[in-house]
């Protein structure tokens, strides 16, 4: 059987750590690709050299070379700088908007199937933004958040709880920046139990606070880069579905068509993925006040996207 095929573009640590997360799950042949020759080759030697411990049957290379990424599956855009203490995430959008889309071209022509993972920051725009350059179909091109985000309020519920983190049950949407995310806590549970039925509504506030800083909480502990750990974790369980058409929810940023009543920008909803990409949206039966907060989100978003030359 043909093995697949992932480029990750970016061998920083958000896309060496993916490198890693994928060799380990033995999912696909990995090409880390970085303008920085010796860093994409030196991490991807690395991460081979852990193949007799860990099982990996395939091939990983690090180059600067877009060839060696021809007919990948999946690839995912890490390349880009990260965000620095005090810094927000929309500060980013100069800088890393017209790295995503001359990194998108040149991938689908080498790649002109592949399915695209956006996780460059500001991440709702740079999705929407891929979109657009690249003429796709939708289903093909997808950010990351919502997966980082969800996993991240499910361990701080599981925290709080004592609990293991497996058995909670929670997602976030909207746009990944401090203001316009949405841990929907109303319909988070525990094996089928309310979670606010287990812990008070100051707590519930505390968590969903805590999840919408959780980026900068780790910026900021850190002092030097941002988060990678579970960003990998978050992007090799996108990878999987798509490559072992799963078919399973997960929050993800796509380019909305109508649905929640928007249009004309990427923002986080929960999708069904599998081996087409997003094969399909889900709309939730969100209360006024959450179709506020993704309307709200979706002008913040669409604002990002008007100061891109695109
Ligand atoms: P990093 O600085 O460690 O790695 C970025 C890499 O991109 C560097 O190795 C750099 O040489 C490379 N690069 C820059 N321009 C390039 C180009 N034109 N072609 C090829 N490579 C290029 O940064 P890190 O921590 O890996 O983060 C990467 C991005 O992912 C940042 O924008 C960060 O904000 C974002 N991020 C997004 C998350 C999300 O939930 N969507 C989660 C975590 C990070
Ligand atoms: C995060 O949420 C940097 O967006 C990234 O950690």
């Amino acid at each position: 059987m043909r093995r697949y095929k992932v480029s990750i573009i970016g061998a920083g640590m958000v896309g060496s750590t993916t490198a890693q997360c994928i060799v380990q799950k033995d999912l696909a042949d990995v090409i880390l690709l970085d303008k920085k020759e010796e860093v994409a080759k030196g991490k991807a030697l690395d991460i081979w050299e852990a193949s007799p411990l860990n099982g990996f049957q395939g091939v990983i290379k690090g180059t600067t070379d877009y060839t060696l990424t021809a007919y990948s599956d999946i690839a995912v855009i890490t390349a880009g700088v990260p965000r620095k203490p005090g810094m927000t995430r929309e500060e980013l959008l100069g800088i890393n908007g017209d790295i995503v889309v001359s990194v998108a071209k040149e991938i689908i022509k080498h790649s002109p199937e592949a399915i695209i993972i956006v996780v460059t920051n500001p991440v709702d725009a740079l999705t929407y933004a891929a979109c657009k350059a690249l003429d796709l179909p939708r289903t093909r091109i997808m950010g990351m958040s919502g997966m980082l985000d969800s996993s991240r309020l499910r361990s701080f519920i599981a925290m709080e709880l004592g609990i293991s983190p497996q058995n909670v049950t929670a997602m976030v949407i909207g746009a990944h920046t401090e203001k316009y995310m949405m841990p929907l806590l109303r319909l988070a549970n525990i094996n089928g139990v309310p979670v606010s039925k287990l812990l008070q509504k100051d707590k519930l506030e505390e968590i969903a606070k805590r999840t919408r800083l959780a980026g900068a909480e780790i910026v900021s502990l850190l002092q030097v880069g941002s988060a990678y750990y579970a960003p990998a974790m978050a992007i090799a369980e996108m990878v999987e579905a798509i490559l072992r058409d799963e078919r399973v929810i997960m929050p993800c940023s796509v380019c909305l068509e109508g649905e929640y009543g928007l249009n004309d920008c990427a923002l986080c909803v929960p999708v069904i993925l599998g081996k087409e990409g997003v094969e399909k949206i889900i709309e939730l039966d969100l209360t006024p006040e959450e179709m506020k907060q993704m309307q709200e989100g979706a002008k913040a978003i669409k604002e990002m996207i008007g100061c891109m030359k695109i």
